[in-house]
């Protein structure tokens, strides 16, 4: 078999057999296709697309690339979540917790941020002293004794994933649903959890610009999960503003924390309730509406507060800065963004959000940039909001007075404040599961 004749029928818009997507994943893990064959076979699925049996065989040929975790040492049933990427996506510090706090399991690997988007990773090791790098059977029991562990993603999961990931972000190829879906599935699937729950994100902060789109490629990676026989739902999520207020790691975990205390802000309490909502459901507990109230009990008794601080403490992490977030280092500098006209707040670039925050050292520029962990931006008005000349938009945090001028004017183009009030968007706009697509718009 050759790499030059699948790359040519992927070309002509040909069916690659379950056998050529093997040679070819294999074989690029293998270091035997070179980056460039890759590149143009990425490129020819980016214009062609794939069916989706083609889908599935490449998912599970990425997925066993590597380690299949066995999470059987782990009672009950383990429900995942993966969020497609967005702007002060703080979810899995909440939900986690509050699954927990209701009798669920989630042993969850994530990822680190890239780009514009945020990563679990890096806002936990705010948390001073926080392992997010724990042995296998550390691992297993954390979550046997506390119900929940979030840790970054080992070396060799899914490393076919993590070759082409890198290729494709250097390639112009990220934007496929195929290849987004494979990427993702394929992680899940090694991470080994019997139920995942997608949180795919649509708007002008996600991959999905698009709600037909975000729906397509929830509805294929829903199918891929079904047939490897996990139990799977999509919730597609609002994208189009950052959720929450604040953007930057502390800054982040603060608002997470307060949220699990009763006072986060409204769209992240309430798609986070949905989240979790969602995970129970998946978790054999009652259908959503029980699951929600669930959560909601467990956000008012404070268990799911304390299901946070376990984590914290046994992956080593100082809980002191859970219970008073004041005890979180400072940014040292601050800087106020104002309004420049009065109007309402009508759209808010969120790619650019996160690039502001990424210009305050918040976010990475390269793969192996540091983060200042205690960088970023607290919103103070969003898409909706009334602002007269003058007023407060957002404060941002940096360790140094020069970055302050690059953010500022990202994040005021960012803005766009008009006359007319705009139409609220839900934050929620639909449902996908085995049983079909619910619409919420
Ligand atoms: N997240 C992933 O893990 N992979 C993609 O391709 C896009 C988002």
């Amino acid at each position: 078999m050759r790499m030059v004749d699948l790359i040519s029928k992927k070309k002509s818009s040909e069916i690659l057999t379950d056998e050529e997507i093997q040679f070819m994943i294999d074989g690029y893990v293998k270091e035997e296709i070179p980056d460039y064959q890759m590149s143009a076979m990425l490129m020819a699925i980016c214009f062609n697309g794939m069916t989706d049996h083609e889908m599935a065989v490449m998912t599970g040929a990425m997925a066993h690339s590597g380690d299949m975790v066995d999470l059987s040492a782990i009672e009950g049933i383990k429900v995942d979540k993966h969020s497609t990427g967005g702007v002060g996506d703080k979810t899995t510090l909440v939900i986690a917790p509050i699954v927990a706090a209701c009798g669920g399991k989630v042993a969850k690997m994530s990822g680190r941020g890239l780009g514009h988007t945020g990563g679990t990773v890096d806002k936990m090791e705010s948390i001073p002293g926080m392992r997010t790098s724990i042995p296998r059977d550390e691992f297993f029991d954390i979550v046997n004794k506390t119900g929940l562990s979030v840790i970054g993603q080992s070396g060799n999961l899914a490393p076919a994933d993590k070759k082409l990931y890198a290729l494709r972000d250097v390639t112009a190829t990220v934007n496929s649903i195929p290849l987004i879906a494979s990427s993702i599935m394929s992680k899940k699937l090694a991470a080994g959890s019997d139920s995942i729950l997608l949180d795919v994100k649509t708007g002008s902060g996600a991959f999905m610009k698009t709600l037909d789109d975000s729906i397509l490629l929830a509805s294929k990676m829903v199918a891929i999960g079904e047939h490897e026989g996990r139990r799977m739902v999509a919730l597609i999520t609002d994208m189009d503003t950052p959720l929450g207020n604040a953007i930057g790691s502390s800054l982040e975990v603060i608002e997470a924390i307060q949220t699990l205390q009763g006072n986060g802000p409204e769209d992240l309490t309430s798609i986070c309730l949905s989240l979790s909502a969602n995970m129970l459901h998946l978790s054999g507990m009652g259908d959503v509406e029980t699951c929600k109230n669930m959560a909601r009990e467990a956000i008012a008794s404070g268990r799911a507060l304390g299901k946070l601080i376990d984590m914290v403490e046994a992956q080593g992490g100082d809980s002191s800065v859970v219970k008073d977030t004041n005890a979180f280092e400072k940014a040292p500098l601050s800087y106020e963004v104002r309004s420049d006209r009065d109007g309402y707040v009508t759209h808010m670039n969120t790619e650019r959000c996160g690039i502001a925050s990424v210009a305050l050292g918040a976010g990475r520029v390269t793969k192996e940039s540091a983060i200042d962990y205690s960088a970023g931006i607290i919103l103070d008005k969003k898409v909706g909001a009334f602002v007269n000349k003058g007023d407060l938009l957002a404060t941002l945090y940096a360790s140094d007075e020069k970055m302050f001028a690059e953010a500022e004017s990202i994040l005021l183009e960012a803005y766009t404040i008009s006359d007319e009030k705009p139409k609220m968007e839900p934050l929620i706009f639909a449902r996908v599961s085995k049983e079909g697509i619910e619409k919420y718009s």
